[in-house]
């Protein structure tokens, strides 16, 4: 058995990510494997920091570049603060977002050189690339109509979230790009799938791979 993975979930706003990433902690708490759960930009004082920076409508306007940065300044730390020591320990971590997201709204979403995204972050992240990433698909007229959802309940859009259909259209196309890639690593969760199968087939992927024996 495998004891450590760092495994990412990935999607557009809206695509059920927290969903599947809140019974995936149960499951293995169930089990009592050794489990650290975070979130990109944030999880350290830094990173959270940026995280406001980056999010905050306030911020307005801010250079492509300046965003690349940032996401990656805030990675690097999680990296370095949190990431390496977790796994080192033989800690499984799950990040909410990570690489394939700067890829997939930096990149495929608002056109910054894949390539440069790729090498800035292999500066940032040092040796962690993630074991296992799943990517929870859904169609943007679906992520939009839940989104709605979220704001008619109180919660107000963040400065990336106020972007328009086109670009959420480029970023879900950039996600199955990168799935199509990566078939071996990447794994898509269609969106016409319930909420337990897409749980069970997140759960049977990590079983094999980590050959859990579960
Ligand atoms: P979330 O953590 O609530 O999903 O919000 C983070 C937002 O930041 C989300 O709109 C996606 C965006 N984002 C990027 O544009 N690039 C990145 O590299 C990451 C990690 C997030």
């Amino acid at each position: 058995m495998k004891r450590n993975a760092f495994i990412t979930f990935e999607g557009i706003d809206g695509s059920g990510k927290t969903t599947q990433m809140e019974l995936l902690k149960q499951k293995m708490l169930t089990y009592n494997i050794p489990n650290l759960f975070i979130r990109d930009p944030g999880t350290t004082a830094i990173g959270e920091k940026i995280r406001g920076l980056l999010l905050a409508p306030e911020s307005g306007e801010m250079s492509l570049t300046a965003e690349v940065f940032l996401y990656a300044a805030a990675r690097s730390q999680m990296v370095y603060e949190v990431i390496n020591p977790a796994l080192e320990q033989n800690i499984i971590v799950v990040c909410d977002r990570f690489i394939h997201s700067t890829l997939a709204y930096q990149g495929y979403g608002s056109g910054y050189d894949l390539e440069t995204i790729n090498f800035i972050n292999r500066e940032a992240m040092g040796s962690i690339w993630p074991d296992l990433t799943f990517i929870m698909d859904i169609e943007v007229e679906e992520s939009f109509h839940r989104c709605l959802q979220k704001e008619l309940n109180g919660n107000s859009k963040d400065r990336i979230e106020q972007r328009n259909f086109e670009f959420y259209n480029k970023v879900r196309k950039g996600y199955l790009a990168l799935a199509k890639e990566d078939e071996k690593n990447v794994v898509v969760l269609p969106s016409g799938i319930t909420v337990e199968e897409a749980h069970q087939k997140i759960w049977r992927k990590i079983n094999e791979r980590l050959d859990l024996g579960l």
